[in-house]
């Protein structure tokens, strides 16, 4: 059985110019242990199809689908009481910009313990214990002095580290990574990417990996979800999916790979339009 399990997500925004369609019938299943890599250029509907699912969008957001189940559980079903035992305990979610997502106003270590308090009941001393346990997991140094910092004395890097603490403070089942490194430098992103990666491996969850990048992919994902404009273009296994892409679009996506890139930008359909015809083969062999 599969962990999630969504058929025909569908999410409206009532807007003042009028409803706009952010996601059009994403159908998607993740099974327990499995990472899938859901990729897209900027915009395509990734973390809105995600939100949904967490049960986070705004009240402007028309939610509907024909199946949206989570460990057996209807979500669509659930009152707002019982999403919220779920939400931040058996599935999380890691966020694009951690310095955003984390509280200035409370230190890390209050913010870690508020999920434990909140979902596992845990008096201040267990707290305690598991937020250090916790940091260290993730690989912050000195964690019980760290405890006591606020988000602004630590760089972004360690700042993602404390979000990725957080989303599996609870031992969750299936912990979503939206666009976990973006925000990052460069050198961090590799860091926190294998750290992801590790504990997930180690913990056995379910990870929906989001990302704009095919590199991340390749190294991280079992299947790959190609979603354009509010929509599944493709779906494969990782291999397939490289080796053989289906449709146009992932074959731009796969060209914006470091070797193929220009400038430092996703190609997106109108390049492909107006893509220069592929160069004759036995031109660029006799040239070699
Ligand atoms: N709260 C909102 N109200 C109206 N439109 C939104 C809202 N949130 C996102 N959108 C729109 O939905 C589309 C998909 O957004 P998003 O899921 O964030 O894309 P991405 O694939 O980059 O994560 C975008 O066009 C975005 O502008
Ligand atoms: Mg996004």
């Amino acid at each position: 059985m599969a962990l999630l399990d969504i058929q025909n997500l569908v999410v409206e925004f009532q807007t003042a110019s009028g409803s706009f369609r952010a996601v059009d019938g994403v159908s998607l299943h993740v099974d327990e242990r499995e990472v899938l890599a859901i990729v897209g250029e900027s915009g395509s509907g990734k973390s809105v199809s995600m939100l949904a699912v967490m049960g986070l969008l705004p009240w402007t957001a028309k939610v509907t689908a024909d199946r949206m189940s989570f460990g057996g559980r209807d979500l669509l079903k659930l009152g707002p009481a019982e999403r919220r035992k779920i939400v931040g305990k058996d599935m999380s979610m890691i966020f694009q910009e951690p310095m955003a997502s984390l509280n200035p106003c409370f230190t890390v270590g209050f913010q870690i313990e508020e999920v434990l308090r909140f979902h596992m009941g845990m008096d201040k001393t267990q707290r305690r214990a598991r937020a250090i346990e916790l940091l260290k997991q993730v690989g912050i140094p000195e964690p019980a002095e760290r405890l006591n910092s606020f988000p602004h004395q630590m760089s972004g890097g360690q700042c993602q580290r404390v979000m990725i603490a957080i989303a599996i403070a609870c031992n969750p089942k299936l912990l979503i990574a939206d666009e976990p490194t973006t925000a990052l430098d460069v050198t961090i992103q590799k860091q926190i990417l294998d750290l992801l990666v590790s504990l997930q491996a180690k913990y056995g969850m379910g990870l929906i990996m989001i990302t704009h990048n095919m590199g991340v992919v390749a190294e991280t994902a079992d299947r790959v979800i190609v979603q354009y404009k509010g929509r599944k273009m493709e779906e494969a296994d990782v291999l397939s999916l490289f080796e053989s892409p289906k449709s146009n679009y992932t074959r731009a996506l796969l060209s914006a790979l470091p070797d193929n890139a220009v400038g430092n930008r996703l190609p997106t359909v109108s390049d492909m339009l107006f893509e220069p015809a592929p160069q004759d083969v036995s031109t660029t062999g006799a040239s070699a």
